[in-house]
């Protein structure tokens, strides 16, 4: 089992493990996860290696649904060991019933807890997360809504995802006001590429005492170490289906981020996920993983190094 921090997700009593597992591969078409085995595997060694937080979707599979289910199958026998994270919002093309676009509201979030529940063959979900703004329905209706759900004990904690930084405040306020449990993470794009939750979303998150989850941690894999400006493995997704974010990488920078790397007898991976660490509120890294040395490999790396508060400045400059 690796050696993996555990920290209080934002102002909560949730405890979540510094390393978690994104669950967006699973069930998606071309990848080792596609299949019910190959899923099993990912959870197995994740869940070995000690890893707590699985943040998953309803709308993540190559049909909606299919990362649920297959998760529900996999979790079996193991479901007290992990925090189960999921979301709702997305377009569920219909699956959820007529929804006139307000997947906030109270009826569809009535429907789709119901079926996230039972695609994941649980009675509760740890972390239930509003994937994206509802511009059609009033905050105040979802959090009363999420407050009902938890009395229930249908979902235990709550937080978003791609909320902007005014909205993250507009919904503590509402919170507040109304006596309505507060959302307790904030799940936004970050990595070495992408900065911008930097500007607005991180100070709202620090400002409210909310725990912060970084999709496309990894930029999809390329700071793994594996691409170089000339490719990578053919079976990865970068290469598969998203080659533009090889070519349109800033390959002079992350050969010095590489060369940095090397001086200090570090991996890229590993320095990567102290980076991500190191960022005030960032609590778990949710890294995706389609094979099970990934996991594996991603939990090691999460305390793989220490590093200096000069060498988490110098990695920021460089891409900043
Ligand atoms: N809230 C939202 O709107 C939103 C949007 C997107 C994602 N998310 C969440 O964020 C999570 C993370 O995003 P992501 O998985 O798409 O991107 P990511 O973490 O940046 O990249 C993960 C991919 O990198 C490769 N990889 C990971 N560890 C590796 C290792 N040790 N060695 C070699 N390759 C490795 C794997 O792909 P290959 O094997 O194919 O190379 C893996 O699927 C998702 O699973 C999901 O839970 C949320």
């Amino acid at each position: 089992m690796a050696d993996i921090d555990f920290q209080r997700l934002g102002n909560s009593g949730l405890i979540v493990s510094s390393i978690g597992l994104g669950c967006n591969n699973f069930g998606r078409l071309g990848t080792a996860t596609e299949t019910q085995d190959g899923t099993n595997a990912v959870i197995d060694a994740a869940v070995d290696a000690g890893v707590t937080l699985l943040d998953t979707a309803d709308i993540y599979g190559a049909e909606r649904g299919l990362s649920e289910t297959l998760m529900g199958n996999a979790l079996k026998g193991k479901r007290d060991r992990i925090v189960l994270a999921t979301k709702f919002g997305m377009d569920m093309a219909g699956s959820n019933g007529p929804d006139w676009n307000a997947r906030g509201s109270r009826r569809y979030i009535r429907l789709a807890v119901e079926a996230s529940l039972t695609r994941l063959q649980t009675d509760w979900i740890d972390l239930y997360q509003l994937h994206r703004p509802d511009e059609n329905t009033p905050i105040e209706e979802t959090l009363a809504t999420l407050d009902d759900l938890i009395t229930e004990g249908k979902i235990r904690y709550i937080g978003h995802s791609n909320l902007a930084g005014w909205q993250i405040a507009e919904a503590e306020f509402t919170a507040r006001l109304h006596g309505h449990p507060k959302f307790i993470s904030s799940q936004n794009e970050y990595s070495l590429l992408v900065r911008d939750a930097e500007d607005e979303v991180l100070p709202a998150v620090n400002a409210y005492g909310l725990g912060f989850l970084p999709f496309f941690p990894l930029y999809n894999g390329l700071f793994t170490g594996k691409f170089t400006r000339d490719g990578g493995p053919a079976d990865s997704r970068i290469m598969r289906s998203r080659s533009h974010l090889l070519e349109q990488a800033p390959w002079d920078l992350i050969e010095r981020y590489e060369a940095f790397c090397a001086e200090r007898g570090v991996t890229m991976l590993a320095a990567t996920f102290a980076w991500l660490l190191a960022q005030p509120g960032l609590t778990s890294v949710i890294a995706g993983a389609t094979r099970p040395e990934q996991i594996v490999a991603n939990a090691d790396a999460a305390t793989a190094w220490h590093p200096t508060p000069d060498d988490v400045a110098w990695i920021s400059d460089l891409f900043a």
